[in-house]
């Protein structure tokens, strides 16, 4: 009897416990979610210019900013593929209230064509709310197999066309004391894989930039956002440029089994609503990965040597 009463007042004790717990997380949790409802409201009408909006993560981002009420101006070499994304838009949501999306082909390696492309989105727009850096390519081969003009031409759309198209639409951004700039890096942004030296060396480079430029930009009110994704479901590998400067063609199992677009992408959205000024999207191994080699780098070290042998073999 006396064990009986023991047990009832010690789940007693449990139970106010978690309740006094439970009402405060739950009360965190409706304040958090209007928080976030308030905040995308405030999304309605920006102007969000996204690079490498034909295909992939860009496109699922278009989707993205277009469905919060987002005008939003579409850009990358293809036109054909920004005029489909632009009708897929109109397309499938069909009751939102903005502005139709704009279409603006562009190469990110035309360095010096870049502030004219600005020029003519402000000139229709007026203004440029959000920049998301997102076009990019990717990069298969080794170090010593590698062109020299391989290495240049990943840098200049992944690092320099993001840095060049960014120090275009800051003027703007300044001068209107609001503004948001996002940096798609990549896991690898963080953490360097072997027969990939040109694209990891084009992310960690941003990575950098975005950390200058938050620091120099933060007292003009305009944020900046970093990005780095794990592998997501896109046409990456087969756009990624082999040794010789091919196209690799091929879907790697990694990139094929990795994030869908769309969840990425809401991610995103979240992040940019949140002003957030970083955010890693991946799975526990490329974590542990991040962590290794930031506390115990000689183990990650020799992890990528094995790696980078049996990639060898293949
Ligand atoms: N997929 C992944 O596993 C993964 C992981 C982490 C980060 N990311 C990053 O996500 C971003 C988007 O890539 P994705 O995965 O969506 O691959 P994707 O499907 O190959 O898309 C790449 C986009 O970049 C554009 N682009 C490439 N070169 C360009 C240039 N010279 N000028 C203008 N636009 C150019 C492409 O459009 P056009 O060909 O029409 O120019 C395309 O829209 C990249 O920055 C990538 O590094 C991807
Ligand atoms: C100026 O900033 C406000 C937010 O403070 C924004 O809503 C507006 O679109 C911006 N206008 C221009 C011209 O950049
Ligand atoms: C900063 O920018 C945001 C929009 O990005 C705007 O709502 C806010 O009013 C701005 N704050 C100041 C102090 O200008």
């Amino acid at each position: 009897m006396l064990d009986a009463k023991k047990l009832y007042q010690s789940l007693n004790l449990i139970g106010s416990l978690s309740l006094a717990l439970t009402i405060p997380w739950i009360v965190f949790k409706v304040c958090r979610a209007i928080c976030l409802k308030r905040n995308y409201n405030a999304l309605l009408t920006k102007v969000v210019v996204i690079t490498g909006a034909s295909s992939g993560l860009g496109e699922a981002l278009a989707h993205e900013f277009y469905k919060q009420g987002c005008q939003v101006v579409l850009c990358a070499r293809r036109r054909q593929e920004l005029e489909r994304v632009r009708s897929d838009l109109l397309q499938t949501h069909p009751t939102v209230p903005t502005l139709p999306p704009i279409i603006n082909p562009l190469d990110l390696s035309d360095i010096n064509a870049l502030p004219g492309h600005v020029e003519k989105i402000l000139s229709i727009t007026g203004k440029i709310d959000i920049l998301i850096n997102n076009g990019g390519v990717s990069h298969r081969g080794t170090v010593v197999s590698t062109q020299p003009d391989v290495d240049i031409k990943i840098m200049l759309v992944n690092y320099f066309g993001a840095v060049a198209l960014t120090k275009a639409v800051l003027p703007s951004m300044i001068k209107n004391k609001s503004g948001h700039v996002v940096f798609v890096s990549s896991i690898q942004g963080l953490v360097a894989l072997p027969e990939r030296s040109a694209y990891c060396a084009s992310k960690h480079a941003l990575q950098a930039f975005s950390d200058s430029l938050r620091a120099e930009v933060a007292s003009y009110n305009v944020s900046v956002t970093v990005v780095s994704p794990g592998y997501v479901k896109t046409e990456l590998s087969i756009n990624a440029l082999t040794s010789s400067g091919s196209p690799h063609g091929k879907m790697d199992a990694n990139t094929e089994s990795g994030y869908l677009p769309e969840y990425v992408a809401t991610e995103i959205g979240r992040a940019v609503v949140q002003k957030k000024k970083e955010i890693v999207i991946c799975t526990l191994l490329p974590k542990i990965a991040i962590f290794l080699r930031k506390y115990l780098p000689s183990v990650y070290f020799s992890v990528m040597v094995k790696r980078a042998k049996k990639a060898q073999l293949h």
